[in-house]
C-alpha cells in the first residue's frame, strides 16, 4: 500500500508531466474520474518499475533496455534528495526526554545537595548554590531539593552527596583529543593516530583506531574529563574523521558505544534518510606538520586542499543537479544518485553538516584556510593550537560563516617555529576580541587531559575572566563539539556529567572528590587532600594588563630582558611580609623586623645591605634610589630548572636554533677525532637568553641545570648557568662548569638494557681511558653525582645493586641520582637507604611501559609519588619535561605541595624546586650570592603573585620585571 507521503509524490510527480491548463475545460466529475484512473496507471506502473526485479524477466538485455538510465528507486531517491538539504538540528522531543539514550540499567539517582553550581547559564556568570538530582543518565532537577520527599519517590535507591559547599562544575570536555588512539602506554600496536598514505584522507575514522583499554581513561577522568573530541593526528592536511566521545568504560565495552551521538554514517554509508542529521567532524592540518610528513612546502598542502574541495563541490554540484531533476520528476535517462564513498564527508563539509576542525598555527595558514573557506563556502568550527590567532582576530572574522572558536594552549609554545610567537595572553585578548575560547590537552602527547584544568587555570591566571575560563573547559568546548544542547551545562535535562571539587575549579590543584558521567559515579573512592578554606574562594590574580597590550604591540615578541638597576644604585623593597634564604642546602625562613607594620629590605648592586632599621640608609628622594612596594610579598632564593635542554635550543623542532645531539658510543661510531672517551660538555654548547629561559628567569627561575642532549645510553656533563644572563662571558652567567655526569637507561636504546648496564659496569669499574675516565672517577669517589635517566622501578633495582657493589670495591659512597623516575615510588624505602635522590615531573603519566606503574596521586591514591619518596626520606625534587615548561616551575611546585595535603612545610615546598635540584646534580654554590626573588602580592609559591624583581648580587644588580 502506497503511504500517503508516497501520494503526494505521485500527485506532484503528475502536475509536472502533464499539462495543467487541460484540467480547466473539463468537468469537476469527469476530472475527477481522469484523476483517479491515472493515478490507477501511474501507481500500477509505479509499482512494476520498483519492483521489476522480483516479479519481471530479469534478463540483462530487457534490463538495459528500459532500467539502465532511470533510478532504480525513485522514492528513495527523493528522500534522499530531501536529505541532503537537511541541516543537522536538534529532534523536537529531545528537549522533553526523560531518560538517556546513554542511560546504564541500575544506575542509581544521585542527589547532590548543598553544592555551588557553576550552571553554565549568563555567559558563566551564574553560580547557584543548591542541589543537583541525576536520574535516568540526566540532570532531573536543581533546585532546594529535600532528600526526604525524593526518599518517597525513589525509595532507598537514592544516593544523597551532600557536596558540602564545593564547587560543582559539568564534566570538562575535551576539544582535541588522542585519547585512545595514541595509546598510553606507547606501544606500537596501538600507535593509530596518524596514516601515513595521504595527504588527503576525509575518508579515515578515529573511531576505527579507538583502543578501549588505554591506562589514559581513569587518569583523565580523575581530573574531571568527561567527554572528548578523539582526532586523527596532524600528519595529513585533512587525516580524517574525529568523533565525539564519553570517556568511561560503557556495558557494552566497545568503541562505538562511547560515542555521543555519533553520525549514523558510523554503521552504514548512506544512512536511513528520515533520521535526523548529526554532527560530524573531520580533522585539517596547515602548516609544519603535513609538510614535514609529505617533504612538500605550505603552497603543496593548501593545493592539495584545494584540490580536495574541488573535487568535494563537483560531486555536490552533481548530487544537487541529479536532485533538481529528480524533484522536477525528470527521471529520463537520470540514472543513479552520484554517491561516493570517499568524499562524502568532505561533501558533508560542504553541506554544512560536518564541523571542520584544523590544526593551523600562523596568519599565513590561517590567511590560507580562511580563503579557502570562502572559495568553497564552508564553516570552520575551531583552528586548534592557533598559536598567532591573537594577533589576527579580524582574519579570523572574516572565516565563511561564523568567527571559528580558538583551542589553545596556556603555556605550552615555541616547540616549533609556528608556535613561536604563541602567549599566554592569547586567551584572554582573543576573548576580548569576542572570539570563543576553549583550552584543550592535544593528549597525550602535548597536554595530560587530567590537567585541562590547570590550562584553565593558567588562561585565568594570565588575565582570562573567571566565568570564561571555566566555559573554556566546559560550555565552550561543547558548543564547539555541537553538543551545547546536552553536555556543557548544568541545567535539567542535560546528560548527567558533573564533577564536585575540592576547591575552587580554578585555584591551583584543584581536584575532583567525585566525577559522574551519564550518572554514573567513576572514583571508586576518592582520596581528598585537606585544603584551606580560602581555595574555595575564586583565587585573586595579578594585573598582567600592561604585559597583555606588548605580547599584541610586539606581534608575540615582547623584551624579555628585565631591566637593570643603575651601577651603584639603591633599590629599597617596602612591606616585605615574608624572607626566606638559602643556609647549608636549605631554605629557611627568616624574620625580618616589622617596624611600623612593614618590612623593609635595602639593596646595593644587588646585594643586601640592610635589613632591619635601614631608614637611615637611603633617601626616597634621591635619583638613585628606586623603591618597591611589596605589597606584603615576599623574598626568597631563586628556582633551579632541570629536566629539559632550556639553554642549549631556542625552539626544538628547528635544528639551526639547536645544538643538537650528541653521539651515543654504545650504538654509534664515534668520529676518530673524538677519541675513544670524550664527554661532551653541556657548557660549550650554551645559547643565552633563549625566550624560554627569560621567561623563567622572569617567574623566578633563576638558574638551570642542563645536561647535552643525549638519544641514548651516554650522557654529557651538566653544566648550571643563570637563565637571565645575556651571554657566556657576563659575570655570573656560568654558575658551575661542570655539575654531574650523566646517563640514561631504557628499553628504548639500540641494545638492551643488560648492555646499556655493561657499559656502565665498565665505565665505574675501570675508569681509566679518556676524558671520560677523569669524571667517572669522580663519579666513584663520591666528588660528583652520577645522574641517570631512569624510569623502570627494575632498573632502578638493578642500579641499586651496581651501586653497591662498586662501592664496595672502593670503599666510597656514590652519589646517584634517578631523574624521571616514573616508577620511582616502588622502591621508596631501598631508595633511601641507598641513599639515592630522585628528581620528578609535576605530572605523572604512564607514557612507556616501562613507566606505566605510576603512582597517580589524589583522588586515585592518597599519596603521590612526591610524599610517598619524602616520607620515605628520599630526597626529592621536581623537574620540567621541556624547555617551555621551566616558565611553570612555581606553579609545579606549589601544586606538589597543595597535592601533599598540607604535609610539606613551605621551606620544603621551596626545597623542591631549588636546594634539593641543586644538592641532586652536583651544584656547589655560594649560598650568600644566590638570585633572590621579590614577589608581590604573595610569596612565589602563592598564584596571586607576581615577580616584581630579581636580586643578583653576583650580577651586581636588580632586575625589574614591571617594564616600566
Ligand atoms: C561574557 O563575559 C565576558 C568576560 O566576563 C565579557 O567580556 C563579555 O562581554 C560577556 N559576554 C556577554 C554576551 O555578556
Ligand atoms: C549502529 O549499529 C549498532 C548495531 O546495530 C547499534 O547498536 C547502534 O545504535 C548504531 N549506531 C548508529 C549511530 O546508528
Ligand atoms: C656598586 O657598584 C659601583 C659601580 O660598579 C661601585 O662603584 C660601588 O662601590 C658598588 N657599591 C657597593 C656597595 O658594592
Amino acid at each position: 500500500m502506497a503511504s500517503k507521503r508516497e501520494l503526494e509524490e505521485f500527485r506532484e510527480f503528475l502536475q509536472v508531466h502533464d499539462n495543467p491548463p487541460k484540467f480547466r475545460y473539463i468537468t469537476k466529475a469527469t476530472r475527477r474520474a481522469w484523476l483517479i484512473s491515472c493515478i490507477s496507471v501511474w501507481l500500477f506502473i509505479y509499482f512494476v518499475y520498483a519492483n521489476q526485479q522480483l516479479w519481471l524477466p530479469s534478463g540483462d538485455i530487457f534490463k538495459n533496455k528500459h532500467h539502465h538510465n532511470h533510478p532504480s528507486d525513485p522514492t528513495a531517491v527523493l528522500k534522499r534528495c530531501r536529505a541532503l538539504e537537511a541541516k543537522v538540528e536538534l529532534p523536537s522531543d529531545f528537549v522533553n526526554r526523560k531518560r538517556s539514550d546513554r542511560f546504564e540499567e541500575g544506575t542509581r539517582p544521585i542527589l547532590v545537595q548543598n553544592a555551588r553550581i557553576w550552571t553554565g547559564r549568563k555567559n558563566g556568570t551564574h553560580v547557584f548554590k543548591g542541589d543537583v538530582l541525576l536520574d535516568k543518565g540526566l540532570i532531573k532537577s536543581i533546585g532546594y531539593l529535600s532528600g526526604g520527599s525524593l526518599v518517597e519517590v525513589y525509595g532507598t535507591s537514592l544516593r544523597v552527596v551532600n557536596a558540602d559547599g564545593a564547587w560543582v562544575t559539568p564534566g570538562i570536555v575535551d576539544v582535541h583529543s588522542h585519547i585512545g588512539v595514541e595509546s598510553a602506554p606507547y606501544l606500537k600496536g596501538a600507535a593509530d593516530g596518524n596514516s601515513y598514505h595521504g595527504i588527503i584522507q576525509p575518508w579515515l575514522r578515529s573511531l576505527d583506531g579507538l583502543n578501549t583499554h588505554d591506562l589514559s581513561y581513569p587518569l583523565s577522568i580523575a581530573g574531571g574529563v568527561t567527554t572528548a573530541l578523539v582526532l586523527p593526528g596532524s600528519a595529513n592536511a585533512i587525516g580524517g574523521q574525529g568523533f565525539v566521545m564519553k570517556i568511561r568504560e560503557t556495558g557494552e565495552k566497545s568503541p562505538s558505544s562511547m560515542l555521543l551521538e555519533p553520525p549514523y554514517q558510523i554503521n552504514t554509508s548512506f544512512p536511513n534518510p528520515n533520521l535526523p542529521s548529526r554532527w560530524r567532524h573531520i580533522k585539517h592540518a596547515c602548516g609544519e606538520n603535513p609538510s614535514r610528513v609529505y617533504q612538500g612546502t605550505r603552497m603543496d598542502t593548501m593545493w592539495e586542499l584545494r584540490q580536495a574541495y574541488n573535487k568535494a563541490k563537483q560531486i555536490k554540484e552533481k548530487q544537487d543537479s541529479y536532485c533538481s531533476r529528480a524533484f522536477a520528476r525528470d527521471w529520463h535517462d537520470l540514472g543513479e544518485f552520484p554517491e561516493a564513498l570517499d568524499w562524502e564527508a568532505l561533501v558533508d563539509v560542504l553541506r554544512g553538516k560536518t564541523k571542520v576542525n584544523v590544526h593551523c598555527y600562523e596568519a599565513v595558514d590561517f590567511d590560507g584556510i580562511v580563503r579557502l573557506s570562502n572559495e568553497f563556502k564552508f564553516p570552520i568550527a575551531a583552528f586548534h593550537h592557533a598559536a598567532e590567532a591573537y594577533l589576527v582576530p579580524d582574519l579570523l572574522k572574516k572565516t565563511y560563516g561564523k568567527t571559528p572558536a580558538v583551542a589553545l594552549f596556556a603555556t605550552f609554545s615555541r616547540y616549533k617555529r609556528e608556535a613561536y610567537r604563541a602567549s599566554e595572553f592569547a586567551p584572554r585578548i582573543l576573548a576580548e576580541s569576542g572570539i570563543r575560547v576553549t583550552m584543550k590537552s592535544d593528549h597525550p602527547s602535548a597536554i595530560d587531559s587530567r590537567y585541562l584544568s590547570y590550562e584553565a587555570q593558567q588562561a585565568y591566571f594570565y588575565g582570562l575572566p573567571e566565568n570564561l575560563a571555566i566555559a573554556s573547559i566546559t560550555s565552550q568546548p561543547a558548543e564547539v563539539l555541537g553538543m551545547g544542547h546536552r553536555i556543557g551545562y548544568i541545567k535539567e535535562g542535560y546528560d548527567a556529567d558533573i564533577v564536585i571539587w575540592d576547591s575552587h575549579p580554578l585555584a591551583l590543584g584543584a581536584t575532583p572528590t567525585e566525577v559522574f558521567i551519564d550518572g554514573i559515579p567513576q572514583l571508586e573512592r576518592a582520596f581528598v587532600v585537606e585544603k584551606p578554606s580560602n581555595y574555595q574562594r575564586r583565587p585573586p590574580v595579578p594585573n598582567f594588563d600592561k604585559d597583555a597590550e606588548n605580547a599584541v604591540v610586539y606581534e608575540g615578541l615582547p623584551p624579555l630582558q628585565p631591566r637593570r638597576s643603575e651601577a651603584g644604585s639603591t633599590v629599597v623593597f617596602q612591606n616585605v611580609g615574608t624572607m626566606f634564604q638559602q643556609r647549608n642546602g636549605v631554605v629557611e625562613q627568616i624574620q625580618i623586623a616589622q617596624g611600623e607594620g612593614s618590612g623593609m629590605i635595602v639593596t646595593r648592586n644587588g646585594t643586601i645591605i640592610c635589613s632591619d632599621q635601614c631608614a637611615n640608609l637611603f633617601d626616597i628622594g634621591d635619583a638613585n634610589t628606586k623603591v618597591i612596594n611589596l605589597d606584603g610579598g615576599s623574598i626568597s632564593p631563586g628556582f633551579v630548572s632541570y629536566g629539559s635542554p632550556l639553554g642549549l635550543e631556542h625552539i626544538k623542532l628547528e635544528p639551526s636554533t639547536n645544538d643538537g645531539t650528541i653521539i651515543d658510543p654504545l650504538s654509534r661510531q664515534v668520529p676518530k677525532i673524538l677519541g675513544d672517551f670524550s664527554i661532551i660538555r653541556a657548557t660549550d654548547g650554551l645559547q643565552f637568553a633563549s625566550r624560554d629561559a627569560l621567561l623563567a628567569y622572569r617567574v623566578g627561575v633563576t638558574s638551570a641545570v642542563t645536561a647535552p642532549v643525549s638519544t641514548g645510553f651516554y650522557g654529557g656533563l651538566s653544566v648550571a648557568f643563570s637563565t637571565g644572563a645575556s651571554h657566556k662571558l657576563e659575570k655570573g652567567a656560568i654558575i658551575q662548569e661542570v655539575t654531574a655526569v650523566h646517563i640514561a637507561l631504557n628499553r628504548q636504546n639500540k641494545y638492551s638494557v643488560s648492555t646499556q648496564f655493561a657499559a656502565l659496569r665498565r665505565l665505574l669499574q675501570d675508569p681509566s681511558e679518556g676524558e671520560a675516565g677523569v669524571w667517572y672517577k669522580k663519579v666513584i669517589s663520591g666528588e660528583i653525582p652520577l645522574v641517570a635517566a631512569v624510569d623502570s622501578a627494575d632498573i632502578m633495582a638493578t642500579l641499586i645493586i651496581l651501586k653497591k657493589e662498586i662501592e664496595l670495591r672502593n670503599g666510597k659512597q656514590i652519589r646517584l641520582t634517578i631523574t624521571g623516575g616514573a616508577e620511582a615510588h616502588l622502591l621508596a624505602k631501598e631508595l633511601a637507604e641507598a641513599n639515592i635522590g630522585v628528581l620528578l615531573p609535576s605530572k605523572p603519566f604512564p607514557m612507556s611501559w616501562e613507566g606505566r606503574r605510576i603512582l597517580p596521586g589524589p583522588p586515585i591514591s592518597p599519596r603521590t609519588a612526591l610524599t610517598e619518596l619524602i616520607e620515605n626520606g628520599v630526597s626529592v625534587g621536581i623537574l620540567s619535561q621541556g624547555s617551555w615548561e621551566a616558565r611553570n616551575l612555581p606553579f609545579d611546585v606549589t601544586r606538589a605541595a597543595i597535592d601533599s595535603g598540607g604535609k610539606l612545610k613551605k621551606e620544603e615546598a621551596f626545597a623542591l624546586g631549588s636546594t634539593n635540584v641543586q644538592r641532586l646534580l652536583g651544584v656547589q654554590i655560594d649560598e650568600a650570592t644566590v638570585d633572590l626573588v621579590a614577589t608581590k602580592g604573595g610569596d612565589i609559591l602563592s598564584s596571586s603573585s607576581r615577580v616584581a624583581a630579581i636580586l643578583s648580587p653576583v650580577r651586581e644588580a636588580v632586575f625589574f620585571m614591571d617594564n616600566n
